[in-house]
């Protein structure tokens, strides 16, 4: 399909697309510049869809943010788009965490008595479905094209995880004015939906008052990129971002009156630092490549992050998680459980809440087949003799391994 095609289909309002060179030789690359799709497609809606047919509608609301290409490994048209979907300078951190993934081997067990697993998971007393949360995506104009609004958006996410038996996320765009993150507090609140909420590296004082706000909705925990404080220069004025400080990582975990994750973290002198702190948790993440360009996959630094922490907090984990397999495989690595973000986002532009409970029934259905694969009962029977490496893993240099 053209990009004369897709004017002519209507998904683009004028002819301020531009065509080159594509990884990916039927799709082609769109501008950031682009004008936005018409917003007259929307999403799928009723039980029983498949898979494919929410994938097929996601794209369609989605172009050009996000083509829902057959695998998402950074390595089509979103090359650089950030804000959108894709990530920073050549997409090489988000490419390396699909990498690092790719290069574990399961090593399947068939001599067990393992028939049907337990893929529950314990977070903070809320007994989950499976390891697997959605992490927080906020931006539906800047990032999503802006199909759905920030209710519908907050209700799919959160109400398909909701009905699957997992956690929803709700984000806190750094130029978000307090109303907007209010209005999706609100929201959450209103549904009676259970999630975790991803605040920003605002100023101190800024985050304890979301912190207040959001502990009165439903919320079950926080998480902090800490990681967005490199995005300072896009902040709008009045709503700054800063790196924070051990004595402020400190400060905040006496504020908050819910558990408190630190997210973003990529070396073990992080992870150990943020666990002084007293932080509940960290999140394992290069945010999706979209922070940084050239940062490593997750799966490279989680073994050493895990060694280090040793069960003294919870360590999640984020990138390119779309199958159960990616799930097991880094849970087998030292997480305890994983996020998803930019599939639950398709799930949702798809189908709405519909579209979301399928994806995280289908992750969870994958999950548990490996689970009987490798002789895993339950969650926290999942370890590293279940796993191989095709490639040893980089050298660190520089860093503490
Ligand atoms: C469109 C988009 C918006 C995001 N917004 C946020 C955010 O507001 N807060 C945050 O902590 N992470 C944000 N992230 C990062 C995700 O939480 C997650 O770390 C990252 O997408 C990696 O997961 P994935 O590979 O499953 O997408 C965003 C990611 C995307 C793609």
């Amino acid at each position: 399909m053209s990009t004369i095609d897709l004017n002519r289909r209507g998904l683009f309002k004028a002819g301020a697309v531009i065509a080159a060179a594509s990884t990916i030789s039927s799709i082609p690359v769109v501008a950031q510049a682009a004008e936005e799709p018409e917003k007259k497609i929307r999403p799928l809606t009723g039980k029983n869809l498949k898979m494919k047919d929410v994938l097929d509608r996601a794209r369609e609301m989605m172009m050009p943010r996000c083509y829902v290409c057959a695998e998402c490994n950074g390595r089509g048209p979103c090359i650089g788009q950030v804000p959108g979907f894709g990530g920073m300078g050549a997409n090489r951190s988000f490419q390396a965490n699909y990498d690092a993934l790719a290069a574990i081997r399961l090593n399947g067990r068939v001599v067990h008595g393992v028939h049907v697993p337990d893929t529950s998971f314990d977070f903070f007393g809320n007994k989950l479905s499976m390891p697997v949360m959605a992490a927080p995506t906020g931006g539906t104009t800047y990032n999503m094209g802006g199909h759905l609004t920030e209710a519908e958006f907050v209700t799919a996410i959160c109400g398909g995880c909701t009905a699957a038996g997992t956690l929803g996320a709700v984000a806190d765009g750094i130029g978000d004015p307090l109303n907007v993150f209010e209005e999706r507090l609100q929201t959450l609140k209103s549904k009676g939906f259970k999630a975790i909420v991803g605040l920003k590296p605002r100023r101190q004082q800024d985050i304890i008052e979301r912190m207040k706000i959001a502990a009165n909705a439903g919320v079950v925990a926080f998480t902090i990129d800490l990681d967005s404080a490199g995005r300072a220069a896009r902040a709008t004025k009045g709503q700054t971002v800063e790196p924070k400080t051990p004595e402020q990582l400190r400060e905040l975990v006496k504020a908050s009156p819910l558990p408190l994750f630190f997210k973003g973290i990529l070396t073990t002198d992080e992870a150990l630092l943020c666990l002084n702190a007293g932080a509940a948790g960290i999140v394992v993440s290069n945010h999706g490549g979209r922070v940084l360009a050239d940062e490593p996959g997750t799966a490279e630094v989680l073994p050493a992050i895990a060694d280090a922490i040793h069960g003294r907090c919870m360590i999640l984990v984020d990138g390119c998680v779309k199958r159960g397999t990616d799930v097991e495989k880094y849970i087998a690595l030292g997480a305890d459980a994983c996020l998803a973000g930019r599939h639950f986002v398709r799930g949702a532009h798809g189908a709405l809440a519909d579209g979301v409970e399928l994806f995280a029934n289908t992750i969870r259905n994958e999950l548990a087949v490996a689970m009987t694969l490798t002789g895993a009962a339950k969650v926290k029977d999942i370890n590293r003799k279940m796993i191989r490496m095709t490639t040893p893993p980089p050298l660190a240099f520089g860093v503490p391994a």
